[in-house]
């Protein structure tokens, strides 16, 4: 394992930065603290429920025996949670308790007919949930309501006409409506959630999330994926007799869009839309993968992809000298993911690049943009609102980079943060070129 052609950078990541960035994280704080964003920060500590425990909530919690129902939720995990959560947060405007969504375990978007639906708890923790999303939203079984018979089933509108307007209007309606207010059920038919309008902030949307945590079963499977991934990485280091080891960088992860179907569907969309940045060839990945500046060779680079391509063995080619390129069959885990549908897989894969020491991912993907969310809200966790201060030495584990856009140093990705002051989803659930490497405070 030869490291003649890595130039080794400064790297953040050794004992003197881990120092700098403790000192840093102090600063931070006392900086912050007379600040407001600070009381912002303070504010969304106790609302993604780190406070919990410690005390009562004095939000206001919806009904528990009024309920709403939504039709079954479709297409990718990172779709369906986002659809999952609008359900969840209309629930809430109409002062009601979501009844549990069937979600769909196949990825087929086609014929509807033939999504194989899987209970919301064969994936997540029901009871978790509801305790860590208290006084906020909450989902209920079908088993509480009492009576199946008689609910007000509304059509959601649809088509250029129905504007976010119109559609809030429609909801004002129900609340208003006396009749409406005292039925046990309202079910909205037909259309899938994640197209509906959109009327939330995104901070509304991360709190739902933190409240989505794994069944314990696979989340000893995450632990599992993940310890091969260091023991890969223990082995590598160990083979250099790389004086400069540290063992605090334990792998990079990429989620490498560039399936067949991506690349078409990409191209379209860029040549729609008029951009140029959302289609990245395998080239340019590993190109800007290989000039982030802070990653410490040798290190395991795990690639999460689609199946079709872990049957071609040129994603691990071409990468870095000290760049360790691991995909799940490579890694040995393919037997764990294998016994599970879709959904499961997907959802292993989320955590394994939301825990990443670096993850690097295409911010026109749903699935990239969820995991850096869930690495913001830790980074924020941390007292860390910026990312941009990396070069000047200041720089955190969890930090994420979009390798469609070009970062302000030469050839790296674009560093990546999310906004958490957007008024919607859409740019998360839609994709965007305007990546920060800072979250938004404004709004606060
Ligand atoms: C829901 O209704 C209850 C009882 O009417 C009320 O106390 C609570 O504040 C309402 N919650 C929301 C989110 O509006
Ligand atoms: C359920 O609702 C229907 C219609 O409102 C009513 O006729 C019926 O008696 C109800 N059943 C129960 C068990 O409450
Ligand atoms: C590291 O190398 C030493 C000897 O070179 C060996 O005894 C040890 O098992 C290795 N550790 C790992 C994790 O490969
Ligand atoms: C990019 O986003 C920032 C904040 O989210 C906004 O202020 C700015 O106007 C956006 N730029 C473009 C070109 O959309």
């Amino acid at each position: 394992m030869g490291l003649v052609n890595w130039k080794i950078k400064p790297c953040n990541f050794q004992i003197k930065s881990i120092i700098v960035i403790i000192i840093s994280i102090l600063l931070l704080r006392a900086t912050l603290s007379s600040s407001p964003g600070f009381a912002w920060f303070q504010k969304s500590k106790s609302s993604y429920g780190i406070n919990h425990l410690t005390g009562p909530d004095l939000r206001a919690t919806v009904r528990k025996d009024k309920f709403f129902e939504v039709p079954q939720i479709v297409w990718g995990l990172n779709n369906q949670k986002i659809a999952l959560a609008r359900g969840l947060l209309t629930a809430r405007f109409l002062n009601r308790t979501l009844l549990m969504p069937s979600l769909s375990a196949t990825l087929f978007y086609k014929e509807i007919e033939l999504l194989q639906p899987m209970q919301f708890d064969k994936i997540f923790d029901f009871e978790k949930f509801n305790s860590i999303c208290d006084g906020f939203v909450r989902l209920g079984r079908f088993s509480e309501l009492s009576n199946k018979t008689n609910p007000f089933v509304l059509q959601k509108g649809s088509g250029r006409k129905w504007t976010k307007e119109r559609d809030l209007q429609q909801l004002k309606e129900i609340v208003n409506d006396k009749k409406l207010h005292d039925l046990e059920l309202v079910r909205i038919v037909e259309k899938n959630p994640f197209l509906w309008q959109d009327h939330w902030p995104v901070r509304d949307y991360a709190e739902i999330f933190e409240c989505l945590v794994l069944i314990n079963e696979i989340e000893n499977d995450v632990v599992k994926v993940i310890s091969k991934i260091r023991e890969a990485s223990a082995k590598a280091k160990n083979n250099t007799n790389n004086a400069k080891y540290t063992p605090a960088m334990q792998y990079v992860a990429v989620h490498m869009r560039i399936e067949k179907d991506w690349m078409i569907h990409c191209k379209k969309w860029e040549h729609r839309t008029g951009m140029n940045q959302i289609c990245s060839s395998k080239k340019e990945i590993l190109d800007r993968v290989s000039h982030i500046t802070c990653i410490n060779p040798p290190v395991v680079v795990y690639l999460a992809i689609a199946d079709s391509l872990l049957e071609d063995d040129s994603v691990l080619q071409g990468w870095k000298t000290g760049l360790l390129p691991y995909e799940k069959k490579r890694l040995g885990v393919w037997e764990i993911y294998k016994k599970y549908p879709y959904l499961i897989q997907s959802a292993i894969d989320f955590e394994v690049c939301s825990r990443a020491d670096i993850f690097v991912g295409n911010s026109f993907s749903t699935f990239s943009g969820l995991v850096v969310l869930s690495r913001t809200q830790k980074l924020l966790k941390l007292g860390f609102t910026n990312l941009c201060d990396n070069h000047k030495g200041l720089d955190v584990r969890l930090s994420s980079y979009a390798y469609n856009i070009l970062g302000d140093m030469s050839g790296s990705p674009k560093q990546w943060m999310t906004d958490m002051s957007d008024s919607s989803l859409q740019k998360i659930s839609y994709g965007t070129n305007n990546v920060s490497c800072d979250v938004n405070m404004s709004n606060s």
